[in-house]
């Protein structure tokens, strides 16, 4: 029945592509009805405001202008992106620090602290940001986290910062729990690091790469040639010499390019390790200063509050089945003795035996970093007789596999394409995630988890936009072959927190830009993690504990398996 529907949804698909070649639109329609087939056309993915640009693959006539067109998207778009990602901060050029954000003269307080409250109650936290001299700031662009929290309850929930752009920022926490609550408030970087980490942004690559090129040297004895490489995008590339400029990889289908140095003495084709080199964040000594530990994700003080929340009988409603299209509110949930409960929608909790169940049939695709890495970890360890087949890889750069052959469940891991800052492996397994996604059959039984941003966080935002801009053109393909196929984006975690290895404030904005370019496409899962590595009690952590990871796979299970 199934097979038959799609046999008639080709053929209608190419009478219609023809039909309006020919101007027959009509006969189409005709057709349509006959068949009954144009139901089957109707419940194809949705995708509401999403228009693909034309192409037009034309080199940039300044290189260091990266236009809407080389990144792949519409003006529109690419304004609407730029409007999304603003961020306020000094008017003008920071001279001296004392004119900084000061951890330690900013404060905080609870509005009008009551003695009780109860669940389903906000209170208003407001925060003032003054200067090294006591001063309060006259603008705005702090980057601050704030967290409502109870230890002994592992409670905890994330609240999102609004900036008055006059050194005021208010919070607006909900009260989930019921008992003590108490808010914490981290200076990630100030405003005038922000702006700095902002002047930077398409000046990167903020890092260098290395190529390993081996093969028979002039006398047949085998030799290595290491050199630089990197991406190939706009005026930030080559800062080699012309002279040995450059062998180039292109990757066909998004037309990516990966440049090496080209080696002395082989050719191109020697190509064999890719490796991270040195990070270069090109900041002045004064500018550093800004990022030294004093200044940066250091805890706010404030006056003596104790929170009290008493229940309430109506409590917090029930939020609907998780299903793709749902948008992510704040808060997005809350801890309770360590449990995720999401309002996004209905997380179920998994045990070792669900969690069989629910994977038994299914092939799963974790692509991007270490972090979707830890997604396999955990499953590897969690769903009993799930074992790693021995690729040859290292355990940590993959790509990695695992089977369960009593349910049948296989499970893949593997990297993002360049660029990646992973340990010498061979240049081989980093695979693109838009060419990667096109090898993917897909159907009912698959399941595509990526992840797509703690590496490109040393990258130019324009970059990042383009590779999205295939991602999601490969997704779109993607869900036309097998609509059925579960595709979900697995947001940027907190918890970068050094200068040189990229910010959580780049992340803060990559996400940004994942969203709103998923944003119209109905049929993927964003599963945004950012307030669940955030409001945790624990440090954050690039790489989240085992109690988050946890959380994060029920949530992923509980889109896979909803009942
Ligand atoms: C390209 O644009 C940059 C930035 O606007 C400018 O500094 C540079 O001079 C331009 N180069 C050329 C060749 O026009
Ligand atoms: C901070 O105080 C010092 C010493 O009183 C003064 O020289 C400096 O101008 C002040 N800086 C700002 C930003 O007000
Ligand atoms: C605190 O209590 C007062 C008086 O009961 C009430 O009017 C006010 O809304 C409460 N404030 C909050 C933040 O709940
Ligand atoms: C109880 O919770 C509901 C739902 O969150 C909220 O609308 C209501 O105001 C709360 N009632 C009281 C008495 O706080
Ligand atoms: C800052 O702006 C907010 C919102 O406009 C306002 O409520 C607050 O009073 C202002 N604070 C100061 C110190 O001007
Ligand atoms: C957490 O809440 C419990 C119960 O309300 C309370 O006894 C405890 O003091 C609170 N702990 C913290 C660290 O706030
Ligand atoms: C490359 O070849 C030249 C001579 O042809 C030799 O001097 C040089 O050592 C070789 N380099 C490497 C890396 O083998």
């Amino acid at each position: 029945m199934l097979l038959q529907s799609t046999l008639r949804f080709n053929y209608i698909w190419k009478s219609m592509t023809l039909d309006y070649r020919l101007g027959r639109v009509s006969l189409f329609l005709l057709a349509c009805f006959l068949t009954s087939a144009c139901l089957v056309f109707w419940r194809l993915p949705t995708v509401r405001r999403f228009h693909p640009p034309s192409p037009k693959p034309a080199r940039p006539k300044n290189a260091s202008i990266i236009s809407a067109q080389d990144m792949g998207i519409t003006q529109e778009e690419w304004d609407r992106l730029r409007k999304a990602c603003d961020w306020p901060g000094p008017d003008g050029e920071i001279t001296r620090l004392d004119q900084s954000t000061s951890p330690v003269h900013t404060t905080f307080s609870v509005e009008g602290l009551n003695d009780t409250y109860k669940v389903g109650d906000t209170i208003r936290v407001t925060i003032t940001a003054r200067d090294h001299n006591n001063t309060v700031k006259s603008y705005g662009g702090d980057f601050f986290r704030a967290k409502l929290l109870n230890l002994t309850l592992k409670a905890g929930v994330y609240g999102e910062v609004v900036d008055h752009s006059n050194g005021t920022y208010t919070v607006d926490f909900l009260l989930p729990w019921e008992g003590q609550a108490q808010v914490d408030v981290f200076l990630i970087i100030s405003s005038e690091g922000v702006h700095v980490l902002n002047k930077y942004f398409e000046s990167k690559p903020h890092i260098r790469y290395h190529g390993y090129f081996e093969g028979p040297g002039a006398d047949g004895v085998k030799i290595v040639e290491k050199v630089e490489c990197n991406v190939k995008w706009g005026s930030a590339h080559a800062h080699w010499s012309k002279a040995n400029c450059c062998c180039e990889y292109k990757d066909v289908q998004t037309g990516s390019v990966w440049q090496c140095e080209r080696p002395r003495n082989l050719s191109c084709d020697y190509w064999v390790y890719h490796e991270h080199g040195e990070h270069q964040f090109p900041a002045t000594p004064f500018e550093r200063q800004l990022f030294s530990r004093k200044l940066t994700n250091v805890g706010i003080a404030a006056e003596k509050h104790i929170i009290t929340v008493l229940p309430n009988a109506s409590g917090i409603g029930e939020p609907e089945r998780c299903r793709p299209g749902l948008t992510t509110p704040v808060p997005a949930g809350f801890y309770f003795q360590d449990v995720w409960k999401s309002f996004v929608c209905n997380t179920r909790r998994f045990n070792s035996q669900q969690r069989t169940s629910c994977l038994s049939n299914k092939i799963l695709h974790f692509l991007g970093d270490s972090t979707t890495r830890q997604y396999f970890e955990f499953l590897e360890r969690n769903v009993p007789g799930l074992k790693r087949m021995n690729l040859y890889t290292h355990h940590k750069n993959g790509p990695l596999m695992a089977v369960e052959l009593k349910n049948n469940i296989i499970m893949h891991w593997r990297t993002h394409g360049f660029p990646l800052r992973f340990p010498k492996m061979p240049a081989s397994d980093l695979h693109y995630i838009s060419t990667e996604m096109d090898y993917i059959t897909g159907g009912r039984e698959t399941v595509v988890v990526f992840t797509f941003s703690a590496h490109m966080t040393l990258h130019p935002l324009t970059l990042y936009i383009h590779r999205v801009a295939k991602i999601r053109e490969a997704v779109l393909r993607l869900l036309k072959r097998s609509p059925e196929t579960t595709v979900i984006i697995k947001s940027g975690n907190t918890g970068l927190t050094a200068m040189e290895y990229g910010n959580e404030w780049y992340t803060r904005q990559l996400n940004t830009v994942m969203r709103e370019m998923f944003s119209d496409i109905d049929n993927v899962i964003y599963m945004d993690v950012w307030q669940m590595t955030s409001c945790h009690y624990t440090h954050v952590n690039i790489h989240p504990g085992n109690v988050i990871i946890s959380n994060e796979i029920d949530m992923i299970l509980s889109f896979v398996c909803p009942s």
